[in-house]
């Protein structure tokens, strides 16, 4: 019996491993020096606690989430985003406001796979609760494109501010009323949305609703003033940056419940149909709604699987193994001692221990994907030296024996 991964699911070996590894590692960097602290929360929450959050109408409750019921009959949920787990464990673990924590790791969306769209796939995120400073919303701006300049990929800012519970309920009912009569020529989702959530027809990719959208009106125009003046702030700040390519895009809504205010997306000319590299915004009444003081809050994810698909493939540092090759018995144990050496100075290694042929040896080697093998023989154990062969060009070179720990660390 062979089995096979589930549909939007990848495995991550080798290079692409470390590839993952590298942006990790460089997110964490940079998001400590922006004075974050790791969270890890667990991939199981209650239903309830994304329903509540992430929005009860909203495409990633509705259809996409991996609910069931556990053996308790308690209905259960692999989160399908960081944000609510993250609030819950603020709240829960009474932490001080303000925090700044950042997370890494998988998420689940029952969503159709295609180029940088999975159902497992990773998140990098950054939460800030209790801070309402429009120059917050703009300091995570900046932390993201850092990121993406340090990894080399180029992407740009589309933002929009999403109003407030005192001025979105207007526009709500503006949204309605142009609906009205239009009714006929949205889709079926969009007929339901505009039922539930009028705001969440703008999530709607469909062609004939896209077009109608054309003409609506836009929430711009009806922020109240304290929202206007936190999004000219973000916006003046934002063109004070160098190389920030901005839209303003009045049409950006975000296809989460929770935000109020600023809302986000990176999105890369490079990726197609899935260009949204990340996104995020301000959520100033969630710690309210999930029973927590009045807390203004900020965050952000990114989504690894696009992030990796623009990294080049040598980021991470490819491979570094060095496998040992013996050629008779006494180079064996030559090559027993030398592993150990080489371990001790932090550099991976690998033998065989059965005794075979150079080239099975070699062949062992490449599909280990070492990326140099050392070879000794005869001649080297007389001569002092060992033979180190690049497996990529294939080139070898003899290195005296002292001198061969800091050959190979220079050569990383
Ligand atoms: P989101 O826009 O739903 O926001 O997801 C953020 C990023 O996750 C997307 O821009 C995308 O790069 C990646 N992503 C989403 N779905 C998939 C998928 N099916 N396959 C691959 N990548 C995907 C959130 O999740 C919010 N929690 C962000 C946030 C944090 N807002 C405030 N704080």
């Amino acid at each position: 019996m062979r089995f096979t991964k589930l549909k939007g699911t990848r495995d991550i070996i080798y290079d692409e491993a470390a590839k993952k590894l590298h942006l990790e590692n460089e997110f964490r960097r940079i998001a400590t020096g922006y004075g974050f602290s790791e969270i890890i929360t667990p991939i199981l929450e209650y239903t309830e606690l994304f329903e509540r959050s992430t929005g009860a109408t909203t495409d990633i409750v509705q259809k996409e989430m991996y609910a069931f019921s556990d053996k308790g009959g308690r209905s259960i949920t692999l989160r399908p985003e960081g944000t609510p787990g993250v609030v819950r464990a603020i709240l829960e673990n009474k932490i001080k406001f303000p925090c700044r924590l950042f997370y890494i790791g998988p998420m689940f969306r029952y969503e159709r796979p295609q180029k940088g769209r999975l159902r497992e796939f990773y998140q990098l995120g950054v939460e800030v609760l209790g801070e309402a400073n429009p120059k917050v919303d703009l300091e995570l701006i900046e932390l993201g494109f850092e990121l993406f300049s340090e990894l080399g990929i180029k992407s740009s800012l589309e933002i929009n501010s999403v109003g407030c519970p005192k001025c979105r309920p207007f526009y709500k009912e503006r949204l309605l009323d142009f609906f009205k009569g239009k009714n006929k020529n949205l889709c079926v989702d969009c007929r339901i949305r505009l039922e539930r959530n009028p705001l969440r027809v703008f999530d709607c990719k469909n062609e004939s609703c896209q077009n109608i959208l054309e003409t609506a009106p836009k929430i711009k125009d009806f922020l109240c003033s304290d929202c206007q003046t936190h999004f000219a702030e973000v916006i003046k700040g934002l063109k004070k940056l160098e190389d920030v390519s901005l839209n303003i895009n009045d049409r950006l809504v975000r296809g989460i419940d929770y935000y109020t205010k600023t809302a986000y997306e990176f999105v890369s000319k490079e990726l197609g149909a899935q260009n949204s590299l990340g996104g995020g915004g301000r959520y100033d009444d969630l710690v309210e709604e999930f029973g927590g003081p009045k807390t203004p809050a900020t965050g952000f994810a990114l989504g690894e699987e696009r992030i990796l698909l623009l990294m080049r493939n040598t980021e991470g540092g490819g491979r570094n193994l060095v496998f040992i090759a013996f050629l008779d018995e006494s180079a064996q144990r030559s090559a027993e001692s030398l592993i150990k050496v080489l371990r001790k100075n932090g550099i991976p290694s690998l033998m065989s221990y059965s005794k075979e042929k150079l080239t099975s040896q070699l062949k062992k080697a490449d599909q280990l994907h070492s990326r140099w093998t050392i070879i000794i023989g005869e001649d080297e154990l007389k001569k002092g030296v060992y033979t180190l062969r690049d497996m990529e060009s294939g080139e070898q070179k003899l290195v005296a024996e002292q001198e061969l720990v800091s050959y190979i660390k220079q050569l990383k």
